[in-house]
């Protein structure tokens, strides 16, 4: 298994090329499975999430071809061969159950593994399969799958109420309602940039959608999608990830492909923890000058607030602020598990049930550490880029699942890090 050492090595300076996003491109790759003509994605990320997603859907039938060094996606979903996902490969990717609405709505049935327990919560797909119900599914639960059957005729258009935002029972409700008979109206849905991307991109094989971005989806249900080339979102997670690095080790980078409306909220706390950031023509320019960062409060909500994929990341900032920071976390139960790794490095931090409290230290000391899940991997090498001497990160495959290049991208800036074996 590899490592990343890390040695704090002072301000960074330069470039960072931000990647298409992770989880856009983990539900529009399924949306190939909405037509028979082909979906192209251009700008995708290179992820072993993508290639599991890659895996699920050849699995299946699909024509999935990674051209272009892995940037371009050509997917076809033409001759079809099976309706089923396997425990094999769903147990691997919880963004898996991302195929239950498009198969069903195209093919009037499908079974699909129940993905499982998770690190950060128990994370449950109840509101997935309760919004197919209200546009006529007939579920069961047996063995570990979901056995999904269409009305005859195909589902049909309904009213669905989510009881709290749920990003990925909106996409999965999303793409079964394009080829619904009659209307279907989402209440409550997710308004995540990867969410707009995911109807644009549907909208672009033929789909009738309106309100994408607002709590109020409609759909107007077709016969049929057509194909279509789609550029994916810019990862706002992997954006605000770097955007930590300068205002954790000081100096000046650029994102590029930065936006701000991607993250508002969190370049709030950013500029109240009294870090710059300014829009450019290639993207976001964030700089630290002088003196320690500012305490902060935050508090994860659905988007447009503060993003959970971003909380650990912050808490690393907040490790050596001047200061007491309050971090409250609303969407997952279990999503504190970088913060002994962060007391390894010398932090204070207390954590009581979904809250936690960091009282700023002057400098983190690197130390061995350990990766319990994708953003917690990346706090602590954002926590290694300023603490003195040498952080070691173990366990780093959760990294390979949402960031490519991070050795790259961080060394072009300045940084001291290097990926080995583990000896
Ligand atoms: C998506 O997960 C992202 N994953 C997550 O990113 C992200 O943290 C999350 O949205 C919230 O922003 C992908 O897009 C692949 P939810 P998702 O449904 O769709 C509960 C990362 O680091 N819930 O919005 O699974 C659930 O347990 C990952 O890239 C139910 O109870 O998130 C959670 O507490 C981690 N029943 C809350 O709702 C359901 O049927 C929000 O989950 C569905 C969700």
């Amino acid at each position: 298994m590899d490592q990343i050492i890390v040695t704090g090595n002072g301000a960074l300076s330069g470039q960072i090329p931000i990647a298409g996003a992770k989880n856009a491109c983990l539900t529009l790759m399924p949306a190939t499975l909405l037509s028979d003509e082909p979906l192209t994605l251009t700008n995708a990320p290179r992820l072993s999430d993508i290639r599991t997603m890659s895996t699920l859907l050849q699995s299946l039938g699909a024509e999935v071809q990674a051209l272009q060094d892995g940037q371009v996606l050509a997917m076809s979903s033409h001759d079809l061969t099976s309706t089923r996902a396997e425990y094999d490969i769903v147990r691997k990717m919880r963004a898996s159950i991302l195929v239950l609405g498009p198969l069903l709505s195209r093919f009037g049935h499908a079974e699909v593994s129940l993905p499982g327990g998770c690190a950060i919560g128990a994370r449950p797909v109840d509101l997935h399969l309760k919004a197919l119900e209200a546009m006529g599914a007939k579920l069961e639960l047996r063995d570990g799958y979901v056995h999904a059957t269409a009305p005859s005729g195909g589902l049909r258009g309904g009213v669905v109420e989510f009881p709290f935002v749920s990003v990925g029972a909106t996409e999965n409700a999303l793409m079964a309602a394009t080829l619904a008979k009659g209307t279907t109206v989402l209440k409550n849905a997710a308004r995540e940039p990867e969410i707009v991307d995911l109807a644009q991109c549907l909208q672009k094989m033929g789909a009738r959608i309106e309100g994408e971005g607002t709590s109020e989806i409609t759909i107007e249900g077709v016969d049929r999608l057509g194909g279509a080339t789609h550029r994916v979102v810019t990862d706002r997670i992997e954006l605000g990830t770097y955007m930590l690095a300068p205002a954790i080790c000081g100096g000046e980078v650029e994102c590029l492909g930065g936006r701000i409306d991607l993250l508002s909220a969190f370049c709030e706390k950013l500029d109240a923890a009294g870090i710059s950031v300014e829009e450019t023509a290639a993207g976001l320019k964030v700089a630290r000058k002088n003196g320690r960062i500012r305490a902060v409060d935050v508090t994860t909500e659905p988007f447009p607030g503060f993003p959970t994929d971003l909380q650990a990341q912050m808490m690393a900032l907040l490790c050596t602020a001047d200061g007491t920071s309050v971090l409250e976390e609303k969407i997952f139960e279990n999503r504190f598990m970088h913060a002994p790794e962060l007391m390894r490095m010398g932090a204070k931090i207390d954590v009581h049930g979904g809250t936690a409290t960091v009282t700023g230290v002057e400098r983190l000391k690197g130390a061995p550490v350990m990766a319990t899940d994708l953003r917690a991997s990346v706090s602590l090498i954002l926590a290694g880029l300023a603490a003195e001497g040498e952080t070691v990160v173990s366990r780093v495959y959760h990294l390979d699942r949402g960031y490519e290049h991070v050795v790259r991208k961080l060394e072009a800036v300045g940084a001291k890090i290097e990926r080995v074996k583990e000896q």
